[in-house]
């Protein structure tokens, strides 16, 4: 295990109780738009996997649910800013409503490669619903029609999102401290 794990501290910012009241806003406002169009929602693995699981269960209507794996931090916490795809989707995408759904948006250049791949596919529309934000540190713009949250400049754990594969379970939105 790397000696980060065993030595890091985490602080709650926010507990599960908001995360849930964020989700269920967030579900309001796609209920608004996508009622009755049967989107394709589409998650990038593994950080949205707890998202989209409580998402999609406040979203009482028609859809449909795949996931796609990008390349990511590996075991680092620095983005290498080359995206590739590493498990494909499955749906066809042609003519669909997608919406993807991330779990935090950074430098950008995961989520902007995605909406650039899917757009090449002939969607019907193709918007973003992201949990959280860091615009901290964005390199590329990034429209997110959907945010939860938006968090300071600090490595995020909790809730599906990890660091090194670690603190995935959490329930809360942490940060890591040294
Ligand atoms: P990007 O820098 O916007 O391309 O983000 C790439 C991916 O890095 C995101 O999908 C997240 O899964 C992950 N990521 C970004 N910030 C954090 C963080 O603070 N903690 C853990 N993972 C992160
Ligand atoms: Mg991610």
């Amino acid at each position: 295990m790397p000696i980060v794990m065993e030595s890091a501290k985490k602080r709650v910012i926010i507990p599960r109780g908001e995360v849930a009241d964020i989700v269920a806003r967030l579900a309001a406002e796609i209920t608004r738009d996508y009622k009755g169009k049967n989107p394709l929602l589409i998650g990038i693995l593994k950080g949205s996997f707890v998202f989209m699981a409580d998402l999609v269960r406040c979203l009482d209507f028609p859809l449909e649910v795949d996931f796609i794996r990008l390349s990511s931090y590996g075991s680092s916490t620095e983005t290498t800013g080359s995206v590739k795809v590493e498990q494909p989707l499955r749906s066809k995408v042609r003519g669909r409503h997608v919406l993807v759904v991330e779990d935090i948006v950074d430098t950008g250049i995961t989520v902007s490669f995605l909406m650039a791949y899917l757009k090449k596919k002939k969607p019907a529309s193709v918007r973003l619903c992201a949990l959280l934000d860091k615009p901290s540190r964005r390199r590329t713009p990034v429209t997110i029609d959907y945010l939860g949250a938006t968090v300071p400049d600090r490595f995020i754990v909790g809730y599906g999102i990890d660091c090194a594969e670690e603190y995935r379970n959490l329930p809360d939105i942490c940060v890591l401290e040294e």
